[in-house]
C-alpha cells in the first residue's frame, strides 16, 4: 500500500512528550485502566476520536481573526448560511454548538413519544436523544455490516427490504422519523451508497415519513461514492453531496468531523418554513440567538471555510488514503479489522487478536490498554465494554463485535506515526496470549465507559 502524500505543508507544530513504558504503566493504573482518564499530555498518538481534533488550515485561522462577534446579524453568520445553502442546496441552515445540540433542537420537532425512529445505525448521542423524547431507536443496517472480513463497498447501507417490512409491521403512523447516518460510524465508518439513500427516501415518501441525514462524515461518504459507485467517477464531490442531500428533508451535523473545526454543528432544512420556525424557536433557549447558535463569530467563520475544505478532492484522497494505508499495513501483518476500512477509522477486531479473552472481560478494552502501554497510543473500545448492563436483568450484554477503534484526526498525523501504530500492534500480536482481560471495579448507571474504574484480571 502506498501512502498518499499530504496535499499541504506544516506551518505550526505542537510538541509531543515521549514517555517510557514504566511511566505509562503508572499513568494507566492511576487512570484506573480507563483511557478517558488519561491526561492528553501523557499520550503520544491520540486516536481516541476524529471529532474536534483536526488541524485547521491557515485560511481558517485567518477567518478566526476576521470573525464578527456581534450578538445579532453577524457577517460571519451570513457567510456560513451562504456556504451551507450553496453546498447542500437547502433553503435554511441553523448553526449550533455541536452535533448533539443539533439533535437536541431538531429531533423533538419531528419525533413524538411512543414512536419509532429508524436508522441504518444511530450514533450513541442520537440514540440518547431519541430515548429522551420517549421514542424508540431501531437500527436496520444491512447484515454484511457484521461480517468483518468480506469486502463490500457500502457496508453502511440501510437494509431497505427490512425497513419496509418493519414499517408495515409496526404501522407507518408509529414511525416518526428515518435517520440516515453517513458514514455509518457505529458500523466502522462504512459508507452508504447513493442508490441506497435514494431507495430509502422512496420508502420514506411512500409512507409519508420524514427522513433526515446525520451528516457528520458526509464528505467522506461522497468520496466513497465517487470511488466505488457506478456512474459517479467523473462527478464533482460537491455535486455528489447535493444529490445525497436531495434524498432527505433535513439534516443534523457535527461539524467537528468533515467540516474540520474544533467546535461546531449545523442543522439544515430543505424547504419547510414551518420546521425552520420551530428550529429557531428551540435554538434560542438551548443554544443562544439564531445568528450565533452557541458559537463565537470566529467559529462560524472557520466553519464556513472548513465546509469547503472538507470537500476538496485532493484532501479527501489523502484523508481516505491515510486510513487505507494503515489498514493495508495491518493486513500485511495479519492483524484483523473491519474490512474494508471506513473513512475516519480502523476498527481493530479485538476478538480475533485476543480470542482467549471472553466478552465479559472486554477484549476491545484490553487491546486499548495494551496499545497505550506499548507505545502511548490512545484508542477506545467499541464492544461489550461500551455496552452498558442490561437495564432489566443487570447482566453484562454481549456485543456482536469486539472492536478497538483507531479514529484518525484530520490533517494531524504523518506516515511515520502510522508506522508506529503498526509496529505496536505487531509487538502486541507476538505476546497476545499473555494479555489478560479486565474486570470492572466501579461503574456509573449509564454511559459507564467514560468513567468506570477497571483492573486487569
Ligand atoms: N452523529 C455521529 C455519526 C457522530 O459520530 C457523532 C459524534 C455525533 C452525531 C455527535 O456529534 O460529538 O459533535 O455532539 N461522534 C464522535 C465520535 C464523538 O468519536 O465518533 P457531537
Amino acid at each position: 500500500v502506498k501512502y498518499v502524500a499530504e496535499p499541504f505543508k506544516i506551518k505550526m507544530v505542537e510538541p509531543l512528550k515521549m514517555t517510557t513504558r514504566e511511566y505509562r504503566e503508572e499513568k494507566l493504573k492511576a487512570a484506573n485502566y480507563n483511557v478517558f482518564g488519561l491526561d492528553s499530555d501523557d499520550v503520544y498518538i491520540d486516536l481516541l476520536t476524529d471529532s474536534g481534533t483536526g488541524a485547521m488550515s491557515d485560511t481558517q485561522w485567518a477567518g478566526i481573526m476576521t470573525g464578527d462577534e456581534s450578538y445579532a446579524g453577524a457577517r460571519s453568520y451570513r457567510r456560513l448560511l451562504k456556504a451551507a445553502q450553496d453546498i447542500f442546496n437547502y433553503k435554511y441552515a441553523q448553526p449550533v454548538h455541536q452535533g448533539r445540540a443539533a439533535e437536541q433542537v431538531l429531533l423533538p420537532c419531528l419525533l413524538k413519544k411512543g414512536q419509532k425512529c429508524i436508522s441504518n445505525m444511530h450514533f450513541d448521542t442520537t440514540r440518547g436523544h431519541v430515548g429522551l423524547i420517549g421514542a424508540r431507536a431501531v437500527d436496520i443496517v444491512v447484515p454484511e455490516a457484521k461480517d468483518t472480513q468480506t469486502y463490500m463497498p457500502f457496508k453502511g447501507n440501510m437494509d431497505v427490504p427490512r425497513l419496509e417490512a418493519y414499517i408495515n409491521e409496526v404501522g407507518a403512523e408509529n414511525v416518526g422519523l428515518i435517520i440516515m447516518t453517513i458514514t455509518n460510524n457505529s458500523a466502522g465508518g462504512q459508507p452508504v451508497s447513493m442508490a441506497n439513500m435514494k431507495a430509502t427516501k422512496a420508502v420514506a415518501d411512500k409512507y409519508g415519513i420524514t427522513m433526515i441525514i446525520d451528516a457528520a462524515r458526509y464528505a467522506e461518504n461522497a468520496y466513497f461514492i465517487k470511488q466505488r459507485e457506478e456512474g459517479y467517477a467523473d462527478v464533482e464531490i460537491i455535486d455528489i453531496v447535493r444529490e445525497m442531500f436531495s434524498y432527505a428533508d433535513a439534516f443534523t451535523m457535527s461539524a467537528k468531523k468533515d467540516a474540520i473545526v474544533n467546535m461546531g454543528g449545523l442543522i439544515g432544512i430543505k424547504d419547510s418554513e414551518e420546521l425552520y420556525t420551530k428550529v429557531k424557536g428551540w435554538t434560542i433557549p438551548y443554544e443562544g440567538f439564531v445568528t450565533y447558535g452557541g458559537l463565537a463569530g470566529r467559529d462560524l467563520e472557520a466553519l464556513a471555510i472548513g465546509l469547503y475544505e472538507g470537500l476538496d478532492k485532493d484532501y479527501l484522497r489523502y484523508r481516505i488514503g491515510q486510513v487505507e494505508y494503515l489498514g493495508g499495513r495491518l493486513m500485511e501483518e495479519g492483524i484483523a479489522f473491519q474490512y474494508p476500512v471506513g473513512g475516519h477509522a480502523v476498527f481493530l477486531d479485538a476478538k480475533a487478536l485476543l480470542p482467549h479473552i471472553p466478552y465479559n472481560e472486554f477484549p476491545g478494552q484490553a487491546l486499548a490498554c495494551e496499545l497505550y502501554l506499548e507505545a502511548g497510543i490512545r484508542s477506545c473500545d467499541i464492544g461489550s465494554y461500551l455496552l452498558d448492563l442490561d437495564p432489566e436483568t443487570g447482566e453484562q450484554l454481549q456485543s456482536e463485535m469486539e472492536f478497538t477503534r483507531l479514529a484518525i484526526p484530520r490533517r494531524v498525523y504523518t506516515q511515520a506515526h502510522f508506522d508506529v501504530v503498526v509496529e505496536a500492534l505487531i509487538n502486541i500480536k507476538k505476546r497476545a496470549h499473555e494479555i489478560t482481560g479486565y474486570k470492572i471495579l466501579w461503574q456509573p448507571p449509564v454511559l459507564r465507559h467514560f468513567t468506570a474504574k477497571l483492573e486487569p484480571i
